[in-house]
């Protein structure tokens, strides 16, 4: 317990529960005594020295906000050797002896080589909507993007049954596939697909066939951002050459999903990571991501959360396959 300053930062893309990570990582400090500054805009701020001191009252009212108080950037000077000499100069000037990182793969990995290269002792935490960390069973802010998915896309249902129309979603998830998977399963859609199969264009038709025969009055296929197939627009394009008379519609949720105030799930989550990772770090951990795993904590070496594949539940695929009939 012989630190004394520890700092906190947002990362990458936003999600919903990083608030509540912040707040619970400001608050555990104080009640553990030690000093807490906030970096403004990630690896951005690190490396320009816009650190604020922080206390219990800094964090008032901020458990249900979406977004992150202290910003976020995707910062391209950080992946270079002179980013992160810059940013550790900073953090032993300001003698922060513990840094705590909230966001994706992207945020994990430069925490990573901060600690390798300069020593400095980190631990992350997982805030990302796209789930695809190893080491933990929810990311922050997956939870609520899958409500918010589920709430929009039921409001498409209500429009598609209405024209008996069928619509192509497109969700986020970069190049993985848990939103998809989990929203495709929430709102019955026809079909889901993701960059971790091989969904070819005939399997799509073949299904858009069976639901005319069993009379579906509406159909939503949900396609992940980052699927094999194509563009949703490419996708909408295929199936019209083949069923000219079908009403086709292309959503793309975008950023919508990144929004909004968090889920209980996450608040929950959110506030147990933030309390284990600056009890990890006052334990001497670090390197590592802290998790829950079968609702137990989990601390998880940093290249392997990153490098490691998240595994996707594709018994939930099989079965949007068969309650899609
Ligand atoms: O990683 C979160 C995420 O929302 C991805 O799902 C998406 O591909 C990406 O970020 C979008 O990034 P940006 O907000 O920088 O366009």
């Amino acid at each position: 317990m012989s630190k004394k300053n520890i700092a906190v930062l947002t990362s990458g893309g936003d999600s919903p529960g990083m608030n509540a990570i912040i707040r619970a990582v400001v608050r555990t400090c104080v009640f553990y005594d030690k000093n807490v500054f906030g970096v403004i805009r990630g690896y951005d701020g690190l490396m320009e020295g816009d650190f604020m001191s922080m206390n219990a009252r800094s964090v008032k009212g901020i458990l249900s906000q979406g977004g992150t108080i202290l910003k976020s950037a995707r910062s391209d000077f950080f992946r270079t050797i002179e980013g992160r000499k810059k940013a550790a100069i900073n953090l032993k000037s300001k003698k922060i002896d513990g840094l705590i990182v909230i966001g994706g793969d992207g945020t994990l990995t430069g925490a990573h080589l901060l600690n390798e290269e300069h020593g400095i002792p980190v631990i992350g935490i997982p805030g990302t909507i796209d789930n695809d960390l190893f080491g933990t069973d929810s990311t922050i802010g997956f939870d609520t993007a899958c409500n918010t998915v589920k709430s929009c896309i039921d409001k498409i249902r209500d429009t598609a049954n209405s024209h008996n129309r069928l619509f192509i979603v497109e969700v986020m998830g970069r190049d993985a596939g848990f939103i998809a998977l989990n929203s495709g399963v929430s709102t019955g859609a026809l079909e889901i697909v993701l960059p971790e199969m091989n969904t070819s264009i005939d399997e799509l038709l073949e299904s858009v066939e069976r639901g005319a025969k069993n009379k579906k009055t509406s159909n939503i296929i949900v396609v992940a951002e980052g699927n094999r197939l194509g563009s949703p627009f490419e996708i909408s394009k295929s199936i019209i050459s083949r069923y000219p008379k079908i009403d086709v519609k292309v959503t793309i949720l975008g950023h919508v999903q990144r929004g909004g105030s968090p889920s209980s799930l996450d608040r929950v989550n959110a506030s147990i990571l933030g309390v284990a990772a600056v009890e990890g770090l006052l334990n001497g951990k670090s390197d590592v991501m802290v998790g829950l795993v079968n609702n137990h904590l989990e601390y998880t070496f940093l290249q392997q959360a990153i490098f490691n594949k998240a595994p996707l539940n594709m018994e939930l695929h099989r079965i949007a396959k068969i309650l899609s009939i």
